[in-house]
């Protein structure tokens, strides 16, 4: 038997035929995991003191960088000697590095009337080391740069995104005239801190728009690691017309995720939806709104109005996590 101390002071014992998990859950000690079988990373937890051995992992789960840092899969680590482990429930994470790249569009389609669905692919085989909510960035022949957040999930072959087609956007004019499929162009990503944080509290999304994309991300991710926290999505947009992705949000909804969602518009009144402005439909929700962890991504005007009003209200700002570049150039 070996005493594993976890840095915030609690400890378990685990038995030389144990992997690290198996010993903490055989305490009553949740640590983050999914697949337990070495292949999704969702374990990754740093060894401070002390010596493990590992049994095979899949190629790529763990980074050089994770094992300069002396992260291992505790699904697939066994203590060779008594160990000092890292709280990985409250790891202020160590953001992948972004990299210059050149992608391939692969596909483009029509989401609704005024947003398209990019999928672009990476050289090679290779996919995208990002935490899901993160962006990128094009990088326009001028040297301009337009950020999007990612749609798709850590792992995913291609990387997804949601575009919303503005009348005269420079960038509106880019996708028309240069964005063709099978184009080629240069990218910077991953890039921002709007990914999820290990907690146990319930989790309020607000997506405004095409600020949907990264929840999805974050919602999928979720799905695959099989979080069960809490999640209340709210989508707010001004009419029907301009909501879509309805195919995922009921695949969640019939899925394992303890998942509800409400729609809000802002310009149209429909049975079945609910009326108003989306953050202030949420305090009229939610008592409670001091309990819960926010993430909101929209527009700059719909998160600093979110910020403001749910902070008055009680919410720790610590606890409200944004993204708000999506309908305007940073
Ligand atoms: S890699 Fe350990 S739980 Fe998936």
């Amino acid at each position: 038997m070996f005493l594993v101390k976890i840095k915030n002071g609690v400890e378990f014992k685990v038995k030389p035929s144990q992997n690290l998990l198996e010993g903490a859950i055989s305490s009553g000690i949740n640590l983050p995991y999914g697949c337990r079988s070495g292949s999704c990373g969702a374990c990754k937890t740093k060894i401070l003191d002390g010596e493990v051995f590992h049994s095979d992992i899949m190629p790529g789960v763990l980074t050089d960088k994770d094992k300069e840092q002396g992260k291992y899969l505790i699904c697939r680590a066994h203590a060779a000697s008594d160990l000092i482990i890292e709280d990985s429930r409250f790891d202020e994470r160590d953001e992948p590095d972004p990299q210059i790249t050149p992608v391939r569009v692969e596909e483009i389609n029509k989401l609704n009337h005024d947003v398209i669905q990019i999928y672009l692919k990476l050289p090679g085989v290779n996919s995208l080391d990002f935490y899901a909510g993160q962006y990128l960035e094009f990088i326009l022949a001028d040297g301009s740069r337009r950020a999007f957040s990612m749609a798709s999930c850590p792992g995913d072959d291609l990387i997804e995104l949601h575009i919303r087609l503005i009348e005269g956007g420079k960038f509106t004019n880019f996708i028309f005239s240069d964005m063709k499929e099978k184009s080629i162009h240069r990218i910077e990503a991953p890039l921002g801190s709007f990914y999820l944080r290990e907690s146990d509290k319930p989790i309020i999304f607000i997506a405004g728009g095409t600020g949907f994309a990264p929840i999805k991300s974050i919602i999928n991710d979720m799905l695959r690691k099989q979080n069960n926290r809490k999640i209340i999505l709210y989508r707010g947009a001004r009419t029907y017309a301009d909501l879509y992705e309805d195919k995922a949000i009921n695949e969640w909804i019939q899925s394992d995720l303890d998942i509800s969602v409400e729609n809000v518009l802002s310009d149209e009144k429909l049975e079945n939806f609910k009326h108003g402005l989306v953050h202030q439909q949420v305090l009229m929700d939610e008592r409670n709104i001091k309990d819960y962890q926010i993430y909101c991504c929209g527009s700059p005007g719909l998160v600093e109005a979110a910020y403001k009003d749910f902070v008055k209200n009680g919410l720790p700002d610590s606890e409200f996590y944004s993204d708000a570049f999506t309908f305007a150039p940073r």
